[in-house]
């Protein structure tokens, strides 16, 4: 996730750029930068000059270079970036230029590495190890190819990429225009009066335009001062008689009406709860491009694994802390039943500091959303130093820990600002389960079909949880009913199987965020202790999906409501049983048993945000929390 800007208009745009970028940067502070166009000397027939100035780290330092290399003209393009190809240097800084046009992009482009391969074979020089490099070399090709227009060479260009992308260009050879491009990733065009912008989100254009086109997946527009045309790109399979179509579109601006901190969190009250509402498009992030359906196996080149390395893996050890050591949790569960490892899961704050036995014929998979976490740090070096091969799953590209591993599976959920983690947990669950159905189908554990089940099940898993989502109101009814009371001042969550580490999640929300002290259980423990705490006052959260469980949760509900216990289920849709005794029920779409916790963490989440929310507590930054534990 990156934030991009273009202006084009009457006015010296580079001050307008970097605030625009300001705004933005929420979705990236790896690294800045500006390209523009100076048009002076054409009046003496000379061609414009494309200037390109980059800095790594926040805008501050992009301020400074821009101090120390002024950048004169009224056309430019501009980018805040979030690292997923290649490391926060200055050579991977967007903008990128090659030959006649530069290039910012937001997204990833799945087919890089054989587009590249095919660049480089036809002797094109690389300056970055970054995907948006290649599109900058395919237009450029095209520009040299006859191209009339740069939106001409950005189709062609564009018909040969796939993924996701929010590109913005700008050419030496047509000075008088911005090419925008959207599919998947976020760009918006703002309409001012003689001048037009371009943006990953609104709050980058508030201060001078409130008219807003949201472009769609597929659009093309060629901005001009005096507004945008926008065109739709169809690109057809291989084989097909035309390689894509284009059809002109009309899209008329819309008027927002958002404070610009509103906007920043895209009318979401909290970073929390926008984060919350982001993980279907989160999941999909960290599923593009590693499903392969057409063979029911996952593409596992980022694991590094050779298939002799895979099967002498002899035990998996699952490294991390907080959120991360839930979703590790399920990802044990998964390794065993799908990939049949033998697996263990290891809080790193311990680890470290025992005299664990870990060394050779050990795959450490070290769980991170910051990728800086200390204790995890320190227990994958010292994993290291014995011997066992690691594998970070983290989301922070370049961070520590995958750079302390041998490999990395990144979950490109997009930055976390809420310091509670959300949408990185169910992205993390995701990565590890692809983790599972990769080992599994290598090791000749998981047969094709069930393969098959899973990966389809993932793929359309997104469309489930937005299902959930869409019933929010309903957590909200049950956090004031049952958690924001007075009585209510201790909470119990139980599962068990995948849904106990969703327990254990359930409850370290609600303390971070709403501080009403709440333990996780496994539900089959409770009654080697936690009962003696139920009362007509405790709300007991139970996690009760159609699995393997049921009949075992549905009995722990008993006992609860024997004891006159609040019981909230968390149930699939149609269920009566559970539903018949339970005080409240939140319903999920039925979903395969493998797959249940991408549903049933959503309402925990839900309620644990909406009672904090009642509470008015500082949902995004609770107290004495930080976001990224550097310390031990
Ligand atoms: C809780 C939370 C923390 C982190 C933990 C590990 O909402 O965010 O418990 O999960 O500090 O952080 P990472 O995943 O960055 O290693």
């Amino acid at each position: 996730m990156c934030g991009i800007v273009g202006y084009i208009g009457p006015r010296s745009c580079a001050s307008i750029l970097v605030d625009g970028l300001r705004k933005l940067e929420y979705r990236g502070y790896d690294s800045a930068g500006l390209a523009i166009l100076d048009t002076r000397a054409m009046s003496a027939g000379e061609p414009a000059k494309l200037n390109v100035v980059r800095a790594v780290g926040k805008l501050s330092h992009l301020d400074d270079a821009l101090r120390e290399h002024p950048l004169v003209g009224s056309v430019g393009i501009g980018h805040t970036r979030w690292a997923t190809h290649g490391r926060p240097t200055e050579a991977n800084a967007h903008p990128h230029l090659v030959g006649e046009v530069a290039v910012v992009h937001n997204g990833i482009l799945e087919n890089h590495v054989e587009l590249r391969q095919d660049l480089i074979a036809r002797g094109r020089k690389f300056s970055s190890e970054t995907d948006t490099e290649i599109a900058a070399h395919l237009i450029d090709i095209e520009l040299a190819n006859g191209a009339k227009t740069l939106l001409e060479a950005t189709k062609n260009a564009l018909s040969h990429v796939r993924g996701a992308y929010a590109i913005a260009v700008v050419s030496r050879k047509e000075p008088d225009v911005v090419v925008v491009a959207k599919s998947f990733s976020p760009l918006v065009v703002g309409i001012g009066e003689g001048e037009t912008f371009a943006a990953s989100d609104v709050p980058a254009l508030l201060a001078h335009t409130r008219d807003i086109i949201f472009l769609e997946d597929g659009d093309i527009a060629e901005l001009r001062a005096g507004g945008a045309k926008i065109e739709r790109l169809l690109v057809h399979g291989d084989g097909a008689p035309e390689r894509f179509t284009v059809t002109p579109v009309v899209r008329t601006p819309k008027r927002v009406d958002w404070s610009p901190s509103q906007a920043e969190k895209q009318g979401y009250k909290h970073f929390m709860l926008k984060e919350i509402f982001e993980q279907p498009a989160a999941i999909e992030n960290t599923l593009r491009g590693r499903v392969v359906l057409e063979t029911s196996d996952v593409d596992g080149t980022e694991i590094g694994l050779s298939e002799e390395a895979v099967k002498k893996i002899r035990r998996v050890v699952l490294l991390a802390c907080g959120t991360s050591h839930h979703s590790a949790i399920a990802g044990r569960n998964w390794i065993e039943s799908i990939a049949k490892l033998p697996a263990q899961v290891e809080l790193a704050s311990e680890f470290r500091y025992r005299d664990a036995i870990i060394g050779e014929g050990d795959l450490v998979v070290a769980v991170s959303q910051s990728g800086e976490t200390a204790d995890t740090l320190a227990a994958v070096r010292d994993a290291k130093r014995q011997g066992a091969t690691i594998l970070a799953i983290a989301n922070v590209v370049g961070s520590a820990i995958p750079r302390a591993s041998d490999a990395a599976l990144y979950t490109h959920a997009g930055p976390e600002i809420g310091v509670a983690s959300t949408k990185c947990f169910t992205a993390q669950l995701a990565a590890l389960l692809l983790l599972s159905i990769w080992l599994g189908r290598r090791r000749g554990s998981l047969p094709e079909a069930r393969a098959q089940q899973l990966l389809q099940g993932l793929v359309e898993m997104p469309s489930h949880m937005r299902e959930v989502l869409e019933h929010a109101e309903i957590c909200q009814k049950v956090a004031r009913r049952q958690i924001y009371t007075p009585e209510a001042r201790d909470c119990l969550f139980l599962g068990r199987g995948l849904s106990y580490p969703i327990a254990l999640e359930g409850a370290l929300k609600l303390k971070e965020i709403s501080y009403v002290h709440a333990e996780g259980y496994a539900a089959g423990e409770m009654k080697h202790g936690p009962i003696a705490l139920i009362d007509s006052q405790m709300p007991v959260i139970v996690v009760a999906p159609k699995d393997q469980h049921y009949e075992k949760i549905a009995s722990n509900v008993q006992e609860v409501c024997a004891r006159d216990g609040r019981v909230i289920a968390v149930v699939t849709k149609g269920d009566t049983s559970i539903a018949a005794v339970a005080q409240d029920v939140i319903e999920v779409p039925d979903a395969d048993p493998d797959l249940t916790p991408f549903l049933t963490v959503l309402p925990l989440q839900l309620l644990s945000y909406y009672a904090a929310d009642l509470k008015g507590t500082d949902v995004d930054q609770p107290r004495n929390l930080a976001k990224t534990v550097t310390v031990e």
